[in-house]
């Protein structure tokens, strides 16, 4: 690797400096983002960087929750930790993915039109549609000694659960994975390979909301697409914007999220045999195993643009300036959680921030615990006591969302 030097912007050009030049994407962050934390809260708890744009990150758990709470000053119009380009024949930005992307009073209402659709009741429904999907996939997996649980197994669950509430095909998978790979992975260090799947993202749910549009009222599948189809504000149905905008969300927010969440499971039950042990031994342990997984491994950093000039911690934030919103490092603060690095099957006191907190509090929180868990139940009645195969050939993504992307196991 090239070190750094003076006038250097280079996104690629690993960093020296965490806490005045530091990039989220460096692969050093990516393998470790806890003993950058560690180094940050030690030194100086808000990081700064110039290399996207001005940008700052606080790593510890009540700056997080504090600026997740305050809309006066940090808006969430900007939550790529890369932006993407503007819509040039438009000037704004090509994608706007309500509610995620809006601010009040806009994103109240957004949002209240998902809630029911994601609420504890609904979700206990697509419980053993989701434990069909895992077992499925178990059947296959548990015939040979090795697997990747990454590849063949934490990949498939989220996308296949999601493709049926929104009511598109799951032969699809494979288009859908590969639209959330090139978005939210090799889309940061290639533009426009995130804007084309972007592209295709919003048109092929434009052709979904067409067909669900043509069908006679009582002729429509009783999905999430025909629930924005037929949703009016105010008398008015959806705008076309708005209405691809929350399909491409909904897709996008729990694939490779919860795919990353599952992973990292398994990647620490296989490395870690003791809590394996203890879990089949006690599975009564799998609710608080869960959340201290979703802790421990938090996937998802998300961005806010700061639309007041503010001081955090010190800090100076100017108007335009981003913020990253780190809720893996405020997981891992010793002021919140003790022994934050440690793993503790039955923590009791856990409240952490992987969902995030606030008014954009993860919509599908409650979809995804079921996952976690289902996966994590099936896997361990169908696979006996089971390690890492070749510890070298993990490997794990980061950014937007951390979590391992090939696991190799035995049994
Ligand atoms: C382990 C898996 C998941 C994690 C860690 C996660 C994390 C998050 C976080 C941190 C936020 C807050 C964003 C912010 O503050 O800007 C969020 C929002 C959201 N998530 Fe999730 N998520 C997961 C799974 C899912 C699933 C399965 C769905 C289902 C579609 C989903 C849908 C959403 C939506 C729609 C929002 C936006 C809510 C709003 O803006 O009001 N997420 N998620």
């Amino acid at each position: 690797m090239t070190e750094r030097t003076a006038g250097d912007d280079s996104p690629l050009s690993p960093t020296k400096d965490w806490g005045r030049d530091l990039d989220i994407l460096d692969p050093r962050y990516v393998d470790d983002p806890f003993s950058v934390w560690h180094e940050l809260r030690d030194a100086c708890p808000v990081a700064f960087s110039e290399r996207r744009g001005r940008a700052w990150m606080p790593v510890n758990y009540d700056d997080i929750s504090a600026i997740a709470h305050d809309t006066e000053h940090f808006s969430s119009r900007r939550i790529g930790v890369v932006d993407l380009p503007e819509d040039a024949r438009e000037g704004r930005p090509l994608l706007t993915a309500p509610p995620i992307t809006s601010d009040p009073p806009e994103h109240t209402w957004a949002r209240r039109i998902l809630l029911p659709a994601f609420a504890p009741g609904r979700i206990e429904t697509m419980t053993p549609i989701t434990q069909d999907l895992a077992r499925e996939l178990l059947d296959s997996i548990a015939a040979g000694r090795r697997a990747d649980a990454a590849r063949d197994y934490a990949q498939h669950i989220p996308v296949r659960v999601i493709a049926h509430m929104l009511g598109v095909p799951a032969a699809d998978e494979e288009m859908f994975t590969n639209w959330a790979v090139r978005i939210l992975q090799e889309g940061f260090n290639d533009l426009q390979k995130s804007l084309d799947a972007i592209i295709e993202t919003l048109e092929y749910f434009g052709a979904r909301v067409d067909e669900r549009a043509a069908l006679p009222a009582d002729q429509r599948p009783d999905d999430l697409i025909t629930l924005l189809v037929e949703t009016e504000i105010d008398g008015e149905p959806l705008d076309r914007r708005h209405l691809l905008g929350t399909c491409f969300l909904l897709l996008l927010a729990g694939i490779d999220t919860t795919w990353s969440a599952i992973g990292s499971s398994l990647w620490h039950l296989a490395t870690h045999p003791e809590d394996q042990a203890r879990l089949r031994a006690e599975p009564g342990l799998i609710d608080s195993a869960v959340e201290e997984l979703l802790r421990v491994y938090s996937p998802v950093t998300m961005a806010r643009e700061v639309i007041a000039d503010v001081e955090v911690a010190g800090c100076p934030m100017r108007s335009g300036d981003k913020v990253l919103m780190s809720f893996p490092a405020g997981n891992r603060d010793p002021a919140q959680f003790e022994n934050p690095d440690e793993f503790i099957i039955d923590r009791e006191r856990n409240r952490h921030v992987a969902f995030g907190s606030g008014i954009h509090r993860c919509l599908g929180s409650n979809l995804a615990r079921m996952e976690l868990k289902v996966a994590i139940q099936e896997w361990l009645d169908r696979i006996p006591t089971f390690e890492l195969a070749d510890p070298d050939a993990v490997t794990w993504t980061g950014g937007q969302v951390r979590g391992p992307r090939t696991i190799p196991v035995r049994w």
